[in-house]
């Protein structure tokens, strides 16, 4: 592991998701955590402070040990229990419907397999659970759009594998994951670049027992 991805990544990373502008997104999807809760792609901890004080133990997938360090002292000051599992979210070692709650926040962009992950996500929720997710991804522009994907190789060496141009709500329904119209949002956030600034949020539930592959 180089310098970069050990010291200068974690940090930026650290920096830029404990942002208070980005909090504002958060809150209101973590807000509606419940039951046992898996998050997925952890990074430093950004979300702990928006879970419901009534919330037990946080499992959570993590698979770089660097990130991992700096996320010890945000998981420490939380007072919240956390389960750390070193692993990536392609093969999760969980029982089918294990959780009522699957967190995902500006991950899916990073994810190498992220078909095989979320198929994973489908599979360890219980029936009736549901995934909150929180993602940046590709803009309905066709001129951000076009921007997104000449960025993208560029983002990826700088970003720790993150890709601009991931069609979120188009990943989760080919998963087999039913996003709730009701819930779903997507929007430029203001003052971020539009490339990265095209979030989406919702709640989704596991639908039918088939997935296709997308990308
Ligand atoms: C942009 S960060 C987001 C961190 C955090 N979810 C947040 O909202 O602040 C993306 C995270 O996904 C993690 N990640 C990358 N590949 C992964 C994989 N295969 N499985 C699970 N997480 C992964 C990275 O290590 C990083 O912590």
């Amino acid at each position: 592991m180089g310098i970069y991805s050990k010291w200068v990544l974690p940090r930026l990373l650290e920096a830029a998701m404990h942002e208070p502008r980005i909090g504002r997104y958060r809150a209101p999807v973590l807000a509606q955590a419940r039951g046992r809760i898996l998050e997925i792609g952890f990074g430093t901890g950004a979300n702990l402070p928006y879970y419901p004080a009534e919330v037990g133990r946080i499992d959570i997938v993590e698979p770089d040990a660097a990130i991992g360090e700096r996320a010890a002292k945000h998981i420490a000051a939380s007072g919240r229990e956390v389960l750390t599992h070193r692993l990536s979210a392609e093969r999760l070692p969980f029982a089918a419907g294990s959780f009522d709650t699957v967190v995902s926040t500006f991950t899916l962009c990073s994810i190498p397999d992220v078909s095989s992950a979320l198929a994973e996500v489908r599979r360890v929720l219980r029936p009736d659970g549901r995934f909150l997710f929180l993602e940046h991804g590709l803009s309905p522009d066709p001129g951000i759009a076009r921007w997104q994907r000449r960025l993208t190789p560029l983002q990826k060496m700088i970003g720790g594998g993150c890709h601009l141009d991931r069609p979120i709500a188009a990943l989760l329904e080919a998963s087999g994951l039913a996003t709730d119209p009701a819930t779903f949002e997507a929007r430029y956030v203001p003052r971020l670049p539009r490339v990265v600034g095209w979030f989406s949020s919702g709640v989704a539930r596991p639908q039918g027992s088939s997935s296709r592959s997308l990308l």
